[in-house]
């Protein structure tokens, strides 16, 4: 008899959450009811700086419908201190408290939450506020506060140690490259809006449905801001339309939403407009300049990475822009800077790839002038600096296999193809360029709880307390269950997105497939053990005398490995021991990994573009990512699938704009706001190297959520230069910028 080896990690399983999310069985925060629900719509400032003189509620009451108008005047106690609003990835500085005092802080900023019996009676009534403001000056110009921006606090986010003489080394450098890079601020725009419905139970507990990357963060601060003992709380967020960052810290229509509730002693929901997503948070805009110094070969002598970002007045939110750069290449000797231009505007939050999409951008654009500049092909330039080690560290990797990631894109690209000159390929009315750029983030894993439930029946249920954003989570984990344990795909359930299930992390950073598929193996560990030794009391067992790593879980059974007809069934071990289940939560720590561990990617992109018109189509993409092992193929493309396409709109049509005469966006809708639609996504390849990690954890998983933007705004941008000759350094690359 032989084992089947197991089949479901890495196989293209689609989403086992996918019924329920297309038959609509799958319910979204705003889509949770009660009896007597109350209907909230939240009012904005309309300045950006100030204090509220008089809210006149009195017109808005008048309507029918309206069940109350809630603001600083009225609202039911909230905590005082800003230590009860830091929630876990708070940046340094004093959170926004919603609805506390008269004190704006930004345009955009919740003053006033109208409950009416119905959404549309709120929301009517909300255009009849009457709202005076003692108006104080504003500044919301990041540009023009580039040389008013401060030093970043040495935190967490601190740019690295410099490292030789950068000074010195540019100097002596033969060949120079030196250039400003600009990426403006952008706002997510996950399809979910932004909901919270909090409902009571007869106990006086509430039960809190709300849009978000991680309910226990949420749970934490609503126990916080609310003085709610820990067990009167319930936070849930089993699906999610969408969160990009944009979730990983509480947003205030919880706050308003459980506030409704308090006020009104009724179950209560609040809803978010598009408008009003778009001041929850945005990648932060950056100006950089980046000085590389190379030898005549290409041997990269020196880095210089200067960055000023944008943050709020109450926040220092930044993460480390600048030292993406010298962490990619060798280069003895690196220096990095970052200022922040505090403004009156909403703190920045993290956004796919927080910094790494911004940083590398400016990176991987310099290193393709820098080629031009040497006469050198783009690869050869980046395999002639290839670094083997983390230069910061100077550690060696747990895997890097960047190398097959250039060699296996630029084959199926056909990039041997390309004529090096600008201006050198056309199709009819159309130039074509090709360029292409590194990408790289960051290897991550977090402590993080699982239990399962393994029943006599043969069904096991997995739960742990962390998110679903999108991407996969329910399906990934579902199949390293089932190989963990030996069951078909179709017998394992999971649960997650509940503040009671055990301890998990906010869903970001690429840390949650590493870290939960290694949880449950661990978890899955503990019940192998368990069921052995059930096994073990039946009369003349099979594995009399088996350790539990000389055993397995596959085909139902417990199985010797090293003689698979040594095995018991599991139900039969559960049954004679009368048990109907066995049940193990376990918590999994990640020891500091000694080694580097960061994921890669190659980005090749291919723009038409017609001079005339100044149209630029992105006609095809190959990405090649090294991200260890793949859990999933189908989930893990479609992740670097949208990574891609969000490149294309980074690249070519994303920007929040600013007006600096009110401190006011100006185009916070997603007709305004332009992000890629279906024609302008064409052929995209993604291509996954092998990678064997056996370093980095059990499973050998680095994660994969941001990769797959990073990297992609800077090949096409290389690209566009390649087809016109034309340099454009500001995103996004509009037609006027080819002029
Ligand atoms: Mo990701 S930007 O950490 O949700």
């Amino acid at each position: 008899m032989s084992l089947s080896a197991p089949t479901c990690i890495g196989a293209s399983v689609s989403r086992i959450d996918g019924p329920a999310k297309v038959t609509g069985a799958a319910k979204y925060a705003a889509e949770y009811v009660a009896p007597d629900l109350a209907h909230g719509y939240v009012v904005t400032s309309r300045i950006a700086r100030g204090r509220i003189r008089r809210i006149d509620v009195s017109r808005a009451r008048r309507v029918a419908g309206v069940i109350d108008v809630l603001t600083h005047d009225n609202r039911p106690q909230m905590a005082a201190q800003d230590d009860a609003y830091r929630d876990d990835v708070a940046p340094e500085g004093a959170p926004f408290r919603p609805l506390y005092n008269d004190r704006i802080l930004f345009s955009g900023q919740p003053i006033a939450v109208v409950l009416a019996e119905d959404p549309e009676a709120a929301r009517f009534a909300a255009t009849l506020l009457g709202v005076d403001y003692d108006e104080e000056p504003h500044v919301t110009d990041f540009l023009g506060q580039r040389d008013a921006a401060v030093a970043a606090p040495k935190g967490a986010f601190g740019p690295p140690p410099a490292r030789g003489s950068v000074e010195t080394a540019l100097e002596a450098a033969p060949v120079r490259h030196d250039a400003d890079y600009y990426v403006p601020a952008e706002t997510h725009n996950p399809m979910e809006l932004y909901a919270t419905t909090a409902i009571w139970d007869a106990d006086g507990r509430l039960t809190v449905y709300d849009k978000t990357q991680g309910v226990q963060n949420a749970h934490t601060y609503l126990c916080g801001v609310f003085g709610l003992k820990p067990e009167d709380l319930r936070v849930m967020s089993p699906y999610m339309g969408g969160g990009f960052g944009s979730g990983l810290r509480p947003q205030y229509q919880v706050v308003l939403a459980v506030l409704a509730a308090k006020a009104l002693r009724r179950p209560a929901r609040v809803v978010l407009t598009r408008a009003q997503m778009f001041e929850l948070g945005y990648r932060p805009a950056m100006i950089q300049r980046i000085s590389l110094g190379a030898d005549a070969d290409g041997t990269l002598r020196a880095i210089a990475h200067d960055a000023v970002t944008m943050t709020s007045r109450y926040e220092d939110f930044y993460r480390q822009e600048t030292g993406w750069s010298g962490l990619l290449y060798a280069c003895a000797n690196a220096s990095y800077a970052h200022r922040l231009a505090r403004l009156d505007l909403p703190t920045p939050c993290d956004m796919r790839a927080p910094s790494a999409a911004t940083g590398v951008y400016a990176l991987e654009c310099a290193m393709d002038e820098l080629a031009v500049a040497l006469n050198m092909d783009p690869i050869a330039l980046r395999l002639k600096n290839y670094s083997e080690r983390d230069q910061h560290s100077g550690d060696p990797y747990s895997s890097k296999n960047l190398r097959a990631c250039y060699e296996q894109g630029a084959e199926a690209f056909g990039w041997a193809g390309r004529a090096p000159e600008p201006r050198a390929m056309r199709d009819g009315d159309e130039l074509i360029g090709w360029g292409m750029a590194t990408g790289v983030w960051e290897a991550l894993q977090m402590s993080i709880g699982v239990r399962i439930v393994l029943s006599a029946n043969g069904h096991a249920e997995v739960s742990c307390a962390t998110s679903d954003i999108g991407t996969g989570t329910y399906t990934i984990m579902a199949q390293v269950a089932a190989d963990m344990l030996g069951l078909p795909l179709q017998d394992i359930s999971i649960r997650l997105g509940d503040s009671t299930l055990p301890r998990s992390p906010v869903e970001g950073g690429s840390w949650i497939a590493a870290s939960v598929a290694n949880g449950i193996a661990a978890t899955a560990d503990a019940i192998r053990a368990d069921v052995l030794r059930l096994a073990q009391g039946l009369p003349h067992a099979p594995l009399a005398g088996a350790g539990p790593d000389d055993v397995e879980l596959a085909e139902g059974c417990v199985v010797s490995r090293a003689d698979p007809s040594r095995r018991t069934p599991i139900a039969d071990a559960l049954r004679h021991a009368r048990l109907e289940r066995i049940e193990r939560e376990h918590l999994t720590e990640f020891a500091a990994p000694k080694l580097a561990h960061n994921t890669h990617s190659a980005v090749f992109a291919e723009v038409r573009i017609d001079e005339d018109l100044g149209l630029i189509r992105v006609t095809r993409v190959v990405s090649a990512v090294a991200a260890g092992r793949i859990l999933n193929a189908k989930t893990a493309r479609s992740q670097i699938m949208g990574g891609v396409v969000w490149g294309v709109g980074m690249a070519l049509h994303e920007e929040t704009l600013i007006d600096p005469a009110f401190g006011r966006i100006m185009n916070a809708n997603i007709a305004d706001y332009h992000v890629p639609v279906n024609a302008d996504i064409h052929d995209i390849e993604v291509i996954f190297v092998d990678e064997p990690d056996a370093e980095i954890n059990h499973l050998g998983v680095k994660g994969l959520g941001e990769i797959g933007i990073v990297g992609v705004a800077a090949a096409i941008a290389n690209a566009v230069y390649h087809a016109t000759g034309t340099r454009v350094r500001d995103l996004p690359i509009t037609l006027d910028k080819l002029r």
